[in-house]
């Protein structure tokens, strides 16, 4: 069978009449006429049209999906039966000698339909799905994307480096998944959230310009943009300082935009402080393609009347705003719907002006309102009083959904930025310090002196690069010396031993001439997202999992056989008895 080197069913043109093809494809459509039947043939390439002559005796073998292989003419298609909605509709395959490879029953749901199928459905015939030329092309272009970005890295001298998937637990904020040992019982490996460490030590080792794209795992709560298998694009560089950083990803994302989209992105990309992300956007990722922006309506209420902004202010809290362009004319049945948006976030409601609240603000407490916010005339301004985080992150939902709802999303737009600077710590949901990246990330030298008293205002060589909304990409500079490690770690509320086992191995590699380094990981499951111009994320990896973590096609997680336990030293307890 020379099918391999024979034409591309999608490929051919009205240049390519006269010649006699073996064609080898998928039966995408149907008609018959009688002694006459006219298929489209697919292939990877897209379809062409075939019309068979005598073809009574295949006729009934000849089913939707079943493979094929065609002999037959390239001619021009008779005058006005050209299919302008097909690359090769000027032309069609006139053929009389076809043979069925290999027949097909019903499919699931069809292939060619334009309307999705349901996801379960795609989900657990995935090797079906794939064949919907949809998904054919995300295949093609995330391929695509991987190769520009090999040529790019490869092109300033970076080298891939694998790392091990088999390897020892690395701090990055989630659950990790185990891989049990069956020669040292009682031992598991780790899959990796990120090389990080590694790609450290790669510095140790004099690598200097490394990358790879990388598999990482996370056992964490899934969402439209998470999988807990993804890929990175993985890179670490020596002697480098953050604009080295910035202008290697900027070049990297103006590439891929120009190559795959012919959009050219203007660089370098604006820079915001994260407090400042946090405090007129309410998020670390905050999408500019719409202007709403919030306010902080703390200085002008202070001593209001109002008893409920007055109370949080004098515990600590934040009142914030912001003015929704001609609000008034928002149903309360709209109001009622954005409170639902607050309370789900886990605040305690929304007000708004002009409102109820209205009578206990006084004209000089309504004019400032006004002025913060830059609310006009037909303007309603929404307002949360809670503890500034929560308050953060009700606004930025607010401000993302009535940018949805009033349709102030610019489609079409890229608002590529950085957050940078960034802090060294954060506090946890027990109100504990903890790291805002990882242990490894380099505090500002000059803030280190005030760390033990005001450890949340130390500022991080840190830096996410984000897109309409989305986090593409994260990392640092990281810290070099030894000591300073240590004391991080320290701070952390790390015990030493822990410390030891744990780091040990970086700690002392950075006792034997360690470069100062930096790096990053943009996700390239997202980056695909964005260019394939999806918002799931399981659109673009071949056989991804569910949001409860299952492989649907494959039936995984299963259960083990009890000898393959046994010989791993692992015991399973059922979960009831877990919880009792
Ligand atoms: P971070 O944890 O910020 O950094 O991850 C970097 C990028 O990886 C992508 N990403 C994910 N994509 C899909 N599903 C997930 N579950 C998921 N988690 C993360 C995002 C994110 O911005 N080692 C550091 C990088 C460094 O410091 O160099 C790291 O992993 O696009």
């Amino acid at each position: 069978m020379s099918g391999f080197t024979a034409p591309h069913c999608g490929a051919l043109r009205a240049s390519d009449e006269g010649h006699e093809v073996d064609l080898y494809g998928w039966v995408a459509r149907r008609r018959d006429h009688g002694a006459v039947i006219f298929i489209d043939l697919r292939d990877r390439w897209g379809a062409v049209q075939v019309v068979i002559r005598d073809a009574e005796t295949l006729s009934a073998r000849l089913r939707l999906e079943s493979v094929v292989r065609v002999r037959g003419k390239v001619q021009r298609r008779p005058n006005g039966s050209e299919n302008p909605r097909m690359a090769t509709g000027e032309v069609e395959v006139v053929s009389d000698d076809l043979e069925i490879l290999s027949e097909s029953q019903p499919t699931p749901f069809p292939i060619e339909d334009p309307e999705e199928p349901d996801e379960k459905n795609r989900l657990e015939y995935r090797y079906l799905d794939l064949r919907r030329p949809h998904m054919t092309k995300m295949l093609e272009l995330r391929n695509k994307v991987n190769r520009i970005i090999r040529d790019y890295m490869e092109e300033r001298e970076f080298i891939e480096v694998e790392t091990p998937i088999l390897t020892r637990s690395s701090p990055s904020g989630a659950r990790d998944f185990l891989v049990p040992s069956r020669l040292h019982p009682g031992s598991f490996y780790a899959l990796p959230q990120a090389p990080q460490m590694l790609k450290q030590l790669l510095m140790v080792s004099g690598v200097q310009r490394y990358y790879q794209i990388a598999r990482c795992f996370r056992d964490e709560n899934l969402r439209a943009d998470r999988q807990p298998e993804f890929t990175q694009l993985d890179v670490e560089m020596s002697f480098c300082d953050e604009e080295d950083v910035f202008t290697l990803i900027e070049g990297l994302f103006a590439q891929l935009w120009q190559k795959i989209l012919g959009i050219t992105l203007p660089v370098p990309f604006p820079r915001l402080d994260i407090k400042e992300s946090y405090l007129r956007y309410g998020t670390d990722k905050p999408d500019l393609r719409y202007e709403l922006e919030i306010s902080d309506l703390g200085d002008a209420l202070r001593e209001t009347r109002a008893e409920i902004f007055r109370k949080v202010l004098a515990g600590g809290g934040v009142v914030r705003a912001l003015s929704v362009p001609n609000g008034k004319e928002l149903a309360r049945r709209e109001l009622d719907e954005l409170v639902t948006v607050a309370r789900g976030a886990g605040g305690q409601g929304l007000a708004w002006l002009p409102g109820p609240m209205e009578k206990f603000l006084s004209d000089g407490e309504m004019s400032d309102v006004r002025r913060l916010t830059g609310a006009g005339e037909n303007d309603l301004v929404l307002i949360v009083a809670d503890r500034r985080r929560k308050a953060e992150t009700v606004m930025g939902l607010i401000r993302q959904e009535v940018a949805r709802r009033r349709k102030l999303v610019r489609e079409g737009e890229w608002k590529f930025l950085w957050i940078n600077p960034t802090y060294l710590f954060e506090e946890d949901d027990q109100g504990k310090l903890t790291y805002a990246h990882h242990p490894f990330t380099r505090p500002f030298a000059e803030d280190m002196p005030f760390v033990e008293e005001r450890p949340y205002d130390v500022r991080a060589h840190a830096y996410d690069i984000v897109c309409n909304g989305y986090e593409l990409g994260g990392g640092s500079l990281r810290i070099y010396d030894p000591a300073m490690q240590e004391r991080v770690f320290q701070l952390l509320g790390m015990p030493l031993e822990t410390i030891r086992a744990r780091f040990g191995t970086l700690l002392e590699a950075f006792t034997y001439g360690v470069p100062p380094h930096g790096g990053i990981a943009p996700g390239i499951d997202r980056i695909v997202m964005m260019l394939g111009g999806t918002d799931n994320i399981r659109d673009v990896i071949a056989f991804p999992k569910t949001q409860s973590m299952s492989d649907l096609m494959l039936g995984a997680p299963s259960e083990v056989d009890s000898e393959q336990l046994d010989e791993l030293h692992v015991k399973v307890v059922p979960p009831q008895k877990a919880s009792s």
